[in-house]
């Protein structure tokens, strides 16, 4: 029996016996339904005949999850004693955040089941999700599958490869870009040094945008490429925002590429990326978009936002475990790049062992290196997999929906909010501010049972679709009162 039925289900269990037996009222993906038609594998609900009930989604059966924040007193954080409950009238500060989404889609009903599939949330708030997402049942099974494998067979490559290959495939899928657009790799850093490695630094078109919101990472691997003659440039924040005049102010037609993130790692401020490609593209350069941030948390549609390049790992919202990374490459612009940070699974035919011919393939393969991360490789699959099956366009609704929801009851409580007050310029993470040693704070959080993650002065909230208001109520509750002492 199965609360949630997604593709894997069918596949672990269905197929097999050509029958999948499911609770009244469990959720059936639409995916799942495809690969059970696919296999030919039944969906019989158990209890049919008792309840009269078929298995079908519940969705909008239930009543959405609705903003349930009690009103609250703004807390003096100087006043001991300050009360952090209240009944008393809502304070002056609401709608103070623009672009507030009323509900999440998930009805209660749903919102348990999704959970189901983390055991961890039953024993802890797990909102660190920008450094790490939480472990799920399906990619602790996929890791399982990988070492079960190695050990019943010895050695499986060809089954190994074509698992990382399916990752890639799914990875493509998740961002409307073909496989051969995809090269899979070990981390972000490694990803935009395999470009790095492919520009050409020695005539007049040698300069590199980057911005003052990139992961430290990015910084370093461009200025490490100054060396060959890349001259690095950084768009300044400003109030925690890059407003689009400061794109069009410092690019120019010596710029080769703008390497930006899409979501700031520190505050959650969100680019929009359509209008800064538009900008780089008007004076001739490409886009390399680092997706770290955001991707597992929105749509991305590579095709509609018109990036050239887009990069990002899996451990974060795309619930896999570190050690791989995914890069696209716009295919017409495969063939100018031959990268210097190569290696044997990078060649046109990585079988053919003939050590005196650089023979790069002409997919984005090219930007591959070594053997790829297997293990992780079957994580990543499973972590995406799960996402395809909830849908990216409702994730991204419930993350909004938390993501007002967050800082408006952090206002509430008189705490500082660093991110921008405004839903549409955000993405998951809200940043709170904390005086003195955040790391001790995320420290103090984690014994109450909550899992954030500090930055600098900050304190992120970062939550997926699994965590719910009353998750950030706790946060912010057990936050107050960790900064009262
Ligand atoms: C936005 C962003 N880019 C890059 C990285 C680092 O990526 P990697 O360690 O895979 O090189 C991080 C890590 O937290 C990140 O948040």
């Amino acid at each position: 029996m199965a609360d949630v039925l997604t593709s894997e289900d069918i596949r672990s269990m269905g197929e097999s016996s050509g029958e999948i037996r499911v609770s009244p009222g469990a959720i059936i993906t639409d995916v799942a339904r495809e690969t059970a038609e696919q296999l030919g594998v039944r969906i019989v609900p158990a209890d049919a005949a008792a309840t009269g009930e078929t298995a079908a989604r519940p969705a909008g059966e239930e009543r959405p999850v609705q903003d349930k924040r009690q009103p609250r007193q703004v807390l003096d954080l100087n006043d001991p004693d300050a009360g952090i409950e209240t009944d008393a009238a809502p304070p002056s500060r609401a709608g103070d955040v623009a672009n507030v989404v009323p509900s999440s889609p998930f009805s209660p009903g749903e919102m348990r089941l999704l959970r189901a599939e983390f055991p961890s949330l039953s024993a802890s708030c797990h909102l660190a999700n920008c450094s790490q997402g939480a472990q799920s049942r399906t990619v602790r099974r996929a890791v399982e599958q990988y070492m079960t494998n190695w050990l019943d067979s010895g050695m499986d490559w060809d089954y190994w490869v074509e698992e990382v290959g399916k990752a890639k495939n799914e990875f493509a899928g998740l961002i409307n870009a073909e496989p051969e657009e995809v090269a899979v790799v070990s981390s972000v850093s490694e990803a935009i040094s395999s470009v790095a490695s492919a520009l050409d630094y020695e005539g007049d078109k040698n300069r590199i945008l980057l911005t003052e919101a990139e992961f430290p990472t990015v910084g370093h691997v461009w200025l490490a490429h100054e060396k060959y003659g890349a001259e690095v440039d950084f768009v300044p924040l400003t109030d925690g925002e890059i407003p689009l005049q400061e794109y069009e102010r410092m690019m120019d037609e010596r710029t080769a590429l703008a390497s930006i993130t899409h979501v700031y790692y520190q505050t959650g401020y969100q680019q929009d990326l359509n209008a800064v490609a538009d900008v780089i593209h008007r004076q001739g350069g490409l886009v390399l978009v680092d997706a770290y941030q955001s991707a597992g948390t929105c749509e991305i549609d590579v095709k509609e936002l018109d990036i050239d390049l887009l990069t990002t790992g899996n451990l974060k919202y795309l619930l896999g475990v570190p050690g791989i990374a995914f890069i696209y490459v716009r295919s017409d612009l495969v063939s100018d790049l031959h990268p210097a940070e190569t290696g044997w699974f990078a060649q046109h035919n990585p079988f053919a062992f003939q050590v005196k011919d650089l023979d790069y393939a002409h997919t984005a393969r090219r930007l591959e290196g070594g053997t790829p991360p297997v293990t992780a490789a079957f994580a990543a699959q499973a972590g995406m997999q799960l996402l395809r099956d909830v849908g990216l366009n409702r994730i991204e609704k419930h993350i909004d929906y938390l993501s007002g929801y967050c800082m408006q009851s952090a206002l509430d409580r008189g705490l500082s909010v660093a991110s921008p007050l405004d839903v549409a310029k955000k993405g998951a993470t809200t940043a709170i501010e904390v005086p003195g040693d955040s790391h001790e704070v995320e420290m103090e959080l984690k014994r109450r049972g909550v899992v954030t993650s500090a930055r600098g002065n900050v304190i992120r909230i970062a939550p997926h679709y699994f965590n719910t208001d009353e998750d950030i109520d706790l946060a912010l509750d057990e936050l107050t009162r960790v900064l009262r002492r």
